[in-house]
């Protein structure tokens, strides 16, 4: 080879030795399964990430749990662990208890609420707040739905109905203190062990958005719903605030347009597929959905009378009456 020759190759390999340099992989967990909200807003994230740095960053997802329970994540990313992951809001609340006015029983009641509060300036307070408390940065919001209820055993339609089934909750004080509410004592456990816990019949039933009961093939070992709305899933896409802040302002500012794109996205995958999901739980599935009796009422009064008791951990009652505000509603 001539020196010419040579010192051209060797510029051809340096340059991609350089770039390969800046390559990157960033691990996400995601708690549910492939084929709810959580994968689609993991994947658009991924797309846009790796569209807008040129192919510099590759996110790998990590699906059902498989790099340990959501709260776990948490921990994980914290500790600048684990890059990123997709969970429930549930899941975060006990590492940064303001964002518990989010899960209130009964206060976020639509799609439209759900937008209102996360993307305005609340949203972005608990934001704010969750790094501050969970060294975790909410970079994008996906919205699941209502959480309705499900169980094996029989159709309920009153709090009363609950009486002699075993509920699982997330290990979320809120959940906890609802269910006690409706008359009975819930068993709280991660949502890595949900399935098989339903499968074994450890517990008879839990709630969660129609979504993501269909992406978890819940149906397999649940036969009715009942169709209440007493929290709103959100699940965060969150980023370890370490590694967020080892980026370049110019990577952080991709970091945060991809999330902002995401969290368009992931509002319109809600409307346009519940409906079609909850239609095949009943056609294909075999499920049957109940009304809850009288409106929702009694499960609604009962629900909301625990709102005081979770003021100080919110960050007082001026907060619920702001979010409450904000909806166009009074606390009173
Ligand atoms: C839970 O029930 O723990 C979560 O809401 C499940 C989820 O992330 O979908």
């Amino acid at each position: 080879m001539n020196k010419i020759v040579f010192s051209v190759a060797a510029a051809a390999v340096s340059a991609v030795i350089s770039q390969n340099a800046l390559a990157e992989t960033w691990r996400m967990a995601l708690g549910d399964a492939q084929g709810g909200t959580q994968y689609a807003m993991g994947e658009k994230f991924a797309e846009l990430i790796h569209e807008k740095t040129d192919g510099q960053v590759t996110v790998d997802m990590f699906p059902n749990g498989q790099l340990g329970s959501e709260q776990d994540t948490v921990s994980s990313a914290s500790m600048g662990l684990l890059d990123l992951s997709v969970l429930a809001i549930n899941n975060i609340t006990p590492f940064s208890p303001t964002v518990g006015v989010l899960t209130l029983p009964y206060v976020i009641t639509s799609p439209e609420d759900a937008k209102t509060l996360t993307q305005g300036e609340i949203g972005q307070q608990l934001a704010e707040n969750t790094i501050r408390d969970a060294g975790v940065r909410v970079l994008s919001w996906a919205y699941s739905g209502c959480r309705v209820l499900s169980n094996s055993s029989k159709p309920v339609a009153t709090p009363d109905d609950l009486q002699g089934l075993t509920i699982r909750v997330p290990r979320n004080e809120i959940m906890i203190a609802s269910y006690q509410e409706w008359g009975v004592n819930p068993l709280p456990m991660a949502w890595s062990e949900t399935f098989t816990a339903l499968q074994q019949g450890v517990v008879d039933g839990q709630d969660n958005p129609y979504i993501t009961i269909n992406a978890m093939k819940f149906y397999e070992v649940q036969d009715y719903i009942t169709d209440i709305c007493y929290v709103f899933s959100l699940e965060p896409l969150i980023m370890s605030e370490s590694k967020f802040q080892s980026l370049s302002p110019d990577m952080q500012e991709v970091v945060l347009e991809a999330g902002r794109e995401t969290t368009a996205y992931s509002y319109d995958y809600l409307l346009e597929s519940e409906e079609s999901i909850k239609q095949a739980l009943v056609e294909e599935h075999g499920m049957q959905i109940i009304e809850p009796a009288n409106s929702e009422s009694e499960w609604i009064e009962r629900a909301s009378s625990i709102w005081p008791r979770f003021y100080d951990s919110i960050g007082g009652e001026e907060r619920l009456a702001e979010a409450l505000q904000a909806l166009g509603r009074d606390l009173n």
